[in-house]
C-alpha cells in the first residue's frame, strides 16, 4: 500500500509516520511506501519513506503525488489558527483552496481513496452548551474554524459522491507537544507545561478558568490511524466524528503540573492576558459528546497528570 501524508514534516504528520511504519501495515495490507510531502523536507531513516518538498497549493505537486496508487491520504498539511487568523489569504489559500484541490485531484484520477481530514474544535463556537452535541451547529470565531468548516463539507461531500473515501476526524488541542511553541492560538497549552519542566518560563495568556478540550500526541496519533480504519458502513452518511478529549480548565492543568513536577514548575508561569488570544480560544468548546467515538473503538487520555507523565517519559 502506498499512502501519502501532507503536512508529512509537521508535528502530526511524522507522529503519524512512526507509528505506521511500527505497525508495518494498514487496515490489514502491507505498507510500501509513505510519501512525505510538506514544503519543509522531512528526515526519516527507513527505506519505505520517500520525503518530497512541494506547495499542496500547486496542482502540478498534487497530480505529481497522488496516483491510483495511492491508497490512503492522511491530509495534514495546514495553516494553524493563530497565522490563518494574522495571515487571512494564506489561510484560505492552504487551508481551504489547497484542500478542495486535493479532493478534486483525486476525483479525477477515479480511484476513490481513503482520505483522512483532520479537523478541529474551532469548528464551533460562539454560544455552546457545556458539553457539545454531535448536532451542535458549527459557528466558527475565527477564520482558521471557518477554512475547516468548509473543507469538512466539501470531504463529506466528496465521499457522498463517491470521489474519496473519506473521513473528518476532528481534533482536541493536541498537549502536551514537544519542541518549540508555533503559530496556534492554543500553543501556550502546550507551553505552560512544557517549558516550566524544562526548566523555562511560559506566559499564560488566558484566565485559570478558562475551560479546554485536550488529548495527548499518542491518543491523537493512534485515533488517527483507527479513523482510518473504520469501514464505510460504521460512518454511515455522517463521516465525521469528535475525536475523544479530556476536558481541563486551565487551572486544573497547573494543579496536575504541581502532583506531577512541584511548586517550583508551577512558580515558572507568569500570567499575563492576551485579548487576541483568549478570544480564540473561548469561542471553542471545552468538551463535547464522544459516544461516536467511543463506539468505534476510539479512546482517549484517563488524566491529564498521565498526559503529563507520558511526555516526560516520551523525553527521556
Ligand atoms: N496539533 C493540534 O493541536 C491540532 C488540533 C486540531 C487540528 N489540528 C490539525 O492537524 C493537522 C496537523 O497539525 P500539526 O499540529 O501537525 O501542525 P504542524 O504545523 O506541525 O504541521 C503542519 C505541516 O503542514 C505543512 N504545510 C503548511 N503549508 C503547506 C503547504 N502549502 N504545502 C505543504 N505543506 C504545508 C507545514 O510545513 C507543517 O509541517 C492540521 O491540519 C491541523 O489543523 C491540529
Amino acid at each position: 500500500m502506498k499512502i501519502l501524508i501532507t503536512g508529512g514534516a509537521g508535528f502530526i504528520g511524522q507522529r503519524v509516520a512512526k507509528r505506521l511504519l511500527e505497525r508495518g501495515e494498514l487496515d490489514g495490507k502491507p505498507i510500501d511506501e509513505i510519501v512525505l510531502l510538506d514544503v519543509v523536507r522531512a528526515t526519516f531513516d527507513d527505506r519505505r519513506v520517500r520525503a518530497e518538498t512541494g506547495d499542496i497549493s500547486d496542482l502540478k505537486v498534487l497530480n505529481q503525488h497522488i496516483d491510483t496508487d495511492t491508497e490512503a491520504i492522511f491530509h495534514l498539511a495546514a495553516i494553524v489558527s493563530g497565522q490563518a487568523e494574522a495571515d487571512f489569504d494564506l489561510g484560505m489559500k492552504i487551508n481551504l483552496d489547497a484542500s478542495r484541490a486535493l479532493l478534486e485531484v483525486c476525483r479525477a484520477k477515479g480511484h476513490a481513496p481513503r482520505v483522512v481530514f483532520t479537523s478541529s474544535v474551532a469548528v464551533y463556537g460562539g454560544d455552546l452548551p457545556a458539553i457539545v452535541q454531535d448536532d451542535t451547529a458549527l459557528n466558527p470565531q475565527s477564520s482558521y474554524g471557518t477554512q475547516k468548516a468548509i473543507a469538512e463539507l466539501l470531504l463529506c461531500d466528496y465521499t457522498r459522491r463517491g470521489f474519496v473515501d473519506g473521513r473528518v476526524l476532528r481534533l482536541p488541542t493536541i498537549s502536551v507537544r514537544p519542541g518549540k511553541p508555533n503559530a496556534a492560538a492554543s500553543s501556550f497549552v502546550s507551553g505552560i507545561i512544557r517549558e516550566p519542566l524544562n526548566g523555562e518560563r511560559s506566559t499564560c495568556p488566558v484566565d485559570g478558568d478558562t475551560r479546554v478540550w485536550l488529548l495527548s500526541p499518542q491518543r491523537a496519533t493512534d485515533a488517527l490511524i483507527a479513523g482510518c480504519e473504520i469501514g464505510r458502513a460504521a460512518l454511515g452518511n455522517r463521516p465525521i466524528i469528535n475525536l475523544p478529549g479530556l476536558s481541563v480548565s486551565v487551572n486544573e492543568m497547573v494543579e496536575a503540573l504541581r502532583e506531577v513536577a512541584g511548586d517550583e514548575a508551577v512558580a515558572r508561569i507568569d500570567w499575563q492576558r492576551d485579548e487576541r488570544i483568549e478570544k480564540i480560544v473561548v469561542s471553542w468548546p471545552g468538551a463535547w459528546n464522544t459516544e461516536r467515538a467511543r463506539a468505534a473503538g476510539l479512546a482517549g487520555d484517563a488524566s491529564f497528570a498521565e498526559i503529563i507523565r507520558a511526555y516526560i517519559a516520551a523525553r527521556s
